[in-house]
């Protein structure tokens, strides 16, 4: 096999497609984004000699799921990344078809990757490959062989996304995989020197203990441990991408989903025994994949991939790029129930401010912006309301608390993208409600009653569109503040 091409064109593609990349307004500021092609999931989330390390799923050579590498980009506060030389690229025998997702850890000074090779034989069938590399600057990474082979009997090849970890002195790695009856299923193993792995066995799945149908396959699964800041109780989670859900209502609407399981981890039988329901944790139209990690301030960061499988139809393929991160978030557990939070570093890039508080009924608009950190507190409420964001010729993003159905609804349908459907999660009686929204170049993200839930959506709003309009059908008092992003 030749793969002295690979990098050159990498290159080649970067210099050809950059310049038009960059003129798009729809390029985004503080989110993570390919150069040009396509990015998809976050990979090896880490902390290493003092900086964050964020890798990512990156096809420099179009907007599709081909020619997947490892993209590298450092930051010393989650916000400002600087792009480093591409990590992993797919110039192995083992990662010819894509050098899938993975994670990362820190060990004896050394940052691991630990991802899976994706190889397609010349009928097309896979074989995958988890498979290790090393690093001990941050930036050069020597490649293993693989490490795993395959999959264990009684699964298909469809094995990937290794999420490592490390807890008395053994590492240990979940796995998503398919069984041979075509179910989403989540494998753990074990190894004391991380070069030789252990098949432990199945610790969830579909039609796996409590679950019943669960879809076809279980990518990107996440396992750690939080606690309970009000009962200082430790609760497990696991994270994991089904695919094959079928819509419910307001659940499962977009192609795939991400959510997560409350439970305990037994090592020994292995098993992960489920203590709560499964639960969406972005309830807006573009989030998957997400991978977490804890950082030397003890908190639990996740990242999300901006952007759902199967879903390529951006008005952004023309301009050679497709798909960003989200901002990252912390994790926290209240009371037993989950709360994604915006970092705190996020009010480091608050800029000029403005400020409004007043009652309003009908529609007022209060001030203009693209990229920007709003705060809106609603009260005395006694009927429909929300916020216009983006709004300018054939544009806006509808924010609405629906009074009678008691749900907050986010409606990106005017503008540029062709998907038109709505978003919305129910919150029941409320007699106020704070909103923190991110708005950036091209997204939305919606923190809602402080991360009780997260909406993450695409926006694709025409290049003037910039008026900030809130709204009312009866009076309702309403405070907010804005800051221009710096
Ligand atoms: C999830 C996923 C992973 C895979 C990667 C390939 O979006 O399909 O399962 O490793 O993307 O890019």
């Amino acid at each position: 096999m030749d793969f002295t091409k690979v990098k050159e064109n990498e290159k080649k593609s970067v210099l050809e497609k950059k310049e038009i990349v960059e003129k798009d307004f729809w390029r985004q500021k503080y989110h993570i984004q390919g150069i040009v092609g396509l990015i998809n999931d976050p990979n090896g989330f880490s902390q290493f000699k003092g900086k964050y390390h964020m890798f990512y799923q990156w096809n420099p050579l179009g907007t599709n799921h081909k020619n997947k590498t490892w993209a590298h980009s450092v930051s010393s506060d989650l916000l400002h990344w600087e792009r480093m030389e591409t990590a992993l690229r797919p110039d192995t025998w083992y990662s010819k078809d894509g050098v899938y997702s993975g994670s990362a850890i820190v060990d004896d000074e050394k940052l691991y990757l630990f991802y899976t090779g994706n190889v397609k034989d010349s009928e097309g069938n896979r074989e995958s490959y988890q498979c290790l590399a090393v690093s001990s600057d941050g930036e050069n990474f020597e490649r293993w062989e693989p490490s795993i082979v395959n999959q264990p009997d009684g699964y298909t090849r469809h094995i990937r996304d290794p999420k490592i970890w490390k807890k008395d002195g053994k590492f240990y790695a979940v796995i998503g995989i398919q069984s041979e009856n075509l179910e989403g299923k989540a494998v753990l193993y074990s190894s004391e020197n991380i070069k030789d792995w252990k098949f432990e066995g199945e610790i969830a799945g579909a039609n796996h203990g409590k679950i019943k149908d669960f879809g076809f396959m279980w990518e990107c699964p996440d396992y750690f441990q939080l606690k309970d800041e009000k009962t200082g109780k430790i609760k497990d989670l696991l994270v994991f991408s089904p695919q094959g859900l079928e819509p419910e209502g307001d659940l499962y609407n977009n192609k795939y989903q991400t959510g997560y399981l409350f439970g305990k981890l037994d090592y020994e039988k292995p098993e992960f025994e489920i203590l709560s329901a499964f639960v969406e944790i972005d309830r807006g139209h573009d989030f998957y994949a997400p991978q977490s990690m804890e950082d030397d301030k003890g908190r639990r960061i996740v990242v999300g991939w901006m952007g759902v499988p199967e879903d390529e139809d951006f008005p952004t393929v023309k301009n050679e790029w497709i798909h960003c991160l989200t901002l990252p978030r912390e994790l926290k557990v209240r009371d037993g129930k989950l709360y994604q939070e915006p970092i705190s570093e996020m009010i480091s890039i608050r800029g000029e401010k403005i400020e409004f508080e007043d009652f309003v009924k009908g529609e007022k608009e209060i001030g203009k912006g693209k990229t920007y950190e709003l705060i809106a507190k609603f009260s005395d409420i006694s009927s429909d309301f929300g916020l216009k964001l983006r709004v300018g010729r054939d544009s806006e993003t509808v924010v609405k608390f629906d009074f009678k159905d008691k749900k907050l609804v986010l409606n990106r349908s005017c503008g540029a993208q062709s998907d038109k459907s709505v978003r919305k999660v129910f919150l029941g009686d409320i007699k106020d409600l704070e909103l923190r929204i991110f708005v950036d170049n091209s997204s939305i993200e919606i923190f809602v009653n402080n991360g009780e839930e997260v909406f993450s959506s695409r926006i694709f709003p025409l290049e003037n569109a910039d008026k900030i309009i809130v709204f009312a059908e009866n009076e309702t008092k309403v405070k907010l503040e804005k800051w221009e992003w710096k």
